[in-house]
């Protein structure tokens, strides 16, 4: 099977590097890719916002199936185009993307198939945002509708706060996204990240996932896109699995068929387990950067077949199997990030990882034939473990052999899972 993944990042060096392993694949194309992704795939330069260039590329090197990474082109309607080609892809239709697309249509199709989440409203305009901000109280949270990267969302602690977040969003202060905002209510709770296959029918859950947001030590300080993540996570209990899935993940695939937008490809649930249970934060419909990094070191099973299961309408006839080890990834990061930091700096050396350890590219390029960190999250260090402790010993004995100067790291990724093995 010849196949193309679509993206550059840390989630995409995984998937590349799960996909190589794959008996099934006959080659392997990554556009852009980085230079970890390179290790398993040819690397190709297309404009991935032109369809049509993919689509030609592809017909060009008889491609079989594209598996597409990243948000953006599956909002952009980069699956539908290629499935008008005949292309097997993995990844939704754009109107099924609105799931992460709009926050509002979520919350919507949350509201119309009564799945748990926090109570909210829509706006289109600044005074009735405040008036029911005003209304509420805080602690609430202020969302601009569309894609902010992961900027949009305000935790407002106090009223003034929210106002002020309300004002940043119709200021243009992210774009388009913020043209709409979404106000809903604070939910107090355990964070957890749940991903599950989909093929419009058929579900498959995956494996759970705890993911670090904050950049600071003990979860302080400004939301980033993620500075490590483990997996398992203890709070998702089969209890809360099961929940979850009768709750959250099996009335929205009903929603999005029953709307004509069925779902295909990764439900990433952002969950909140509240005293109530599990209440759905948000979705994403592709896999999270750097949850996908620990899934794939604990999936056992040959990834192709899933995801083209998922692709085809066969995800009833196919198992995952995972190891029962936990694994764990501390993000490496530019000196600034999420601020603004320097680009190009030199990595000078990375460490040989080994058996059950990954050192995954996220954000790096090579320059004249010196490997450099590019982007704000730069290098995943993964490895596996008996427990979550062994897990993060081992993760953090690489990150020390990582020689690059302007890098960082949190020094405390996993604490909670740890605390609890502790007790
Ligand atoms: P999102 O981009 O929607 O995942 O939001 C980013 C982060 O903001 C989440 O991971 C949560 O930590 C926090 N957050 C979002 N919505 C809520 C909410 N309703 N209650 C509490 N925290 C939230
Ligand atoms: N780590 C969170 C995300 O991928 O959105």
């Amino acid at each position: 099977m010849k196949v193309l993944l679509i993206g550059s990042g840390g989630r995409e060096h995984a998937l590349a590097w799960k996909l190589a392993q794959s008996p099934l694949l006959t080659e392997f194309y990554a556009t852009p890719g980085n230079p970890g992704i390179a290790e398993h795939a040819a690397l190709v330069s297309l404009n991935v916002e032109d369809h049509e260039a993919v689509a030609a590329f592809c017909r060009e090197k008889a491609i079989d199936f594209v598996v597409v990474g990243p948000e953006a082109p599956l909002v952009a309607g980069l699956a539908d185009r290629l499935r008008a080609y005949g292309l097997k892809v993995f990844g939704p239709s754009a109107a099924a993307a609105q799931l992460e697309g709009s926050k509002g249509f979520t919350k919507d199709i949350c509201a119309r198939y009564k799945i748990p989440t926090g109570a909210y409203q829509r706006f289109n305009n600044a005074p009735k945002a405040k008036a029911y901000i005003r209304e509420q109280g805080a602690p609430i949270v202020v969302k601009a509708d569309g894609l902010a990267a992961g900027k949009g969302v305000t935790v407002a602690m106090t009223v003034e706060e929210a106002l002020a977040a309300v004002d940043d969003c119709f200021e243009g202060a992210f774009g388009a996204a913020g043209a709409e905002v979404v106000v809903e209510a604070y939910l107090d709770g355990e964070e957890a990240s749940f991903f599950c296959l989909c093929d419009g029918r058929n579900a498959l859950p995956l494996a759970t996932v705890q993911d670090h947001k904050r950049v600071g030590e003990g979860d302080t300080g400004v939301n980033t896109g993620g500075m490590g993540a483990y997996s398992p996570a203890p709070v998702m209990t089969a209890e809360m699995i099961e929940r979850t899935m009768k709750e959250i993940i099996e009335p929205t695939i009903r929603g999005m068929a029953e709307s004509g937008y069925p779902f295909s490809g990764v439900f990433f649930a952002g969950l909140m387990i509240t005293a109530k249970g599990p209440e759905l934060i948000e979705y994403n419909v592709r896999f999270g950067d750097p949850e996908c990094q620990v899934l794939m070191m604990r999936l056992k099973s040959d990834l192709l077949p899933l995801l083209l299961a998922a692709a085809e309408g066969t995800l009833d006839k196919v198992m995952a199997e995972w190891s029962d080890d936990p694994a764990l990834t501390v993000v490496m990061a530019s000196k600034g990030y999420p601020g603004s930091y320097e680009k190009n700096t030199p990595i000078v050396s990375l460490p040989e990882a080994g058996d059950g350890a990954k050192v995954f590219h996220a954000g790096t390029s090579l320059k004249g034939g010196e490997l450099v960190a590019t982007g704000g999250r730069v290098l995943n260090v993964t490895a596996t473990g008996r427990t979550v402790g062994e897990a993060q010993n081992r993760a953090y004995a690489l990150v020390d052999k990582v020689e690059w100067e302007n890098g960082f790291c949190r020094r405390d990724i996993g604490w909670r899972a740890i605390e609890r093995e502790k007790a």
